[in-house]
């Protein structure tokens, strides 16, 4: 059985994912870290999600803390904490101000918890992972951000719904960065296990405009009702159920690439990853050569500002 440590427990994301982390059968305990002062509102926090494990047979052991240290021994840290993007920000204008956040974090959970797995949501969720990544001083295999998992997840639906299919018979990738530069891997893309591109209607598929709506969802949702929640709280509990069933899915999230090994990288970035128990292996595919511009141009991108933000 495992710990799973929530750092930024007190937002709306942390928050959520307290709430699908808890039902995963493997969390024999989770802990909520947030901020001193918050005390009372992570007591709360932990008492109203006492409340729910009646209904659904949960018996995680909960507990908080507003210190850092208390996340030792933890099997996974979900960093989610962070400054929020606000209506009409790009998530890398939060760049510089949540590198310092979490390089202190990361830089305290090498030191605390050498052996867990750190999962990063903090925008920009590419960067960040670089920065924890750096800071903790941890394996590439142990620290992953949530990267592009999420809008694959977003675009998996577009296409169910317009193919009228059960979404789980649509397998579609995006990869590069979670954000503006991101790519659609049309050719790795099926649905009930059929390339999209064979079949009749794919020559119809409005796939500019797929892609826009997953590239501005965030940014959407944020505007209508204040914060994503329910995207990345699932997305979360999924990455963390693979990692703690050992489940070795092939799944895309930000991870460390090397040049010398994917021939293009030395960046954090999302990736076909395969995870399990030991964390996360990035998995070489070869890409069409319209897919390769793209993803260029997002490592470029993702790797400019890494650069900048690690000065
Ligand atoms: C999103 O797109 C939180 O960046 C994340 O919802």
């Amino acid at each position: 059985m495992a710990k799973v440590t929530i750092l930024g427990a007190t937002g709306n994301v942390g928050l959520f994912a307290a709430h699908t982390i808890s039902e995963i059968p493997y969390v024999s305990d989770m802990l909520l870290v947030g901020r001193p002062g918050r005390e009372d509102f992570l007591a709360g926090c932990c008492r109203d999600l006492s409340d729910s494990f009646a209904a659904r047979g949960t018996d995680v052991r909960l507990s908080y803390s507003t210190s850092l240290a208390d996340a030792r021994d933890s099997d996974i840290i979900v960093c989610t904490a962070g400054v929020p993007r606000k209506p009409g920000q790009d998530r890398n204008d939060l760049a510089f101000e949540n590198a310092k956040i979490v390089a202190e974090t990361a830089r305290t959970i090498g030191q605390v918890s050498p052996d867990a797995i750190l999962f990063v949501i903090t925008n920009p969720v590419d960067v960040m992972t670089a920065v924890a990544l750096k800071y903790s001083g941890l394996e590439p295999r142990q620290v992953f951000g949530l990267g592009t998992h999420l809008d694959s997840m977003r675009l998996k639906s577009l296409i169910a719904h317009y193919f009228r299919v059960h979404v789980s018979e649509v397998h579609t990738r995006i990869i590069g960065e979670h954000g503006k530069s991101m790519v659609p891997l049309w050719s790795a893309t099926t649905i009930g296990g059929i390339r999209i591109q064979n079949l009749p209607t794919f020559s119809g598929l409005p796939t500019q405009e797929m892609i826009e709506t997953v590239r501005t969802s965030g940014e959407a949702i944020i505007r209508d009702k204040g914060a994503t929640v329910y995207g990345p709280g699932e997305a979360i509990a999924t990455l963390v159920r693979t990692i703690l069933g050992n489940e070795n899915r092939i799944l895309t999230v930000s991870s460390y690439i090397k040049s010398e090994i994917h021939g293009i990288g030395d960046v954090c970035i999302g990736v076909p990853a395969r995870i399990n128990r030991e964390g996360v292996f990035p998995v070489a595919i070869r890409l069409e050569d319209d897919e390769i511009a793209g993803f260029s141009r997002s490592v470029a991108k993702i790797q400019k500002i890494t650069a900048k933000v690690m000065e």
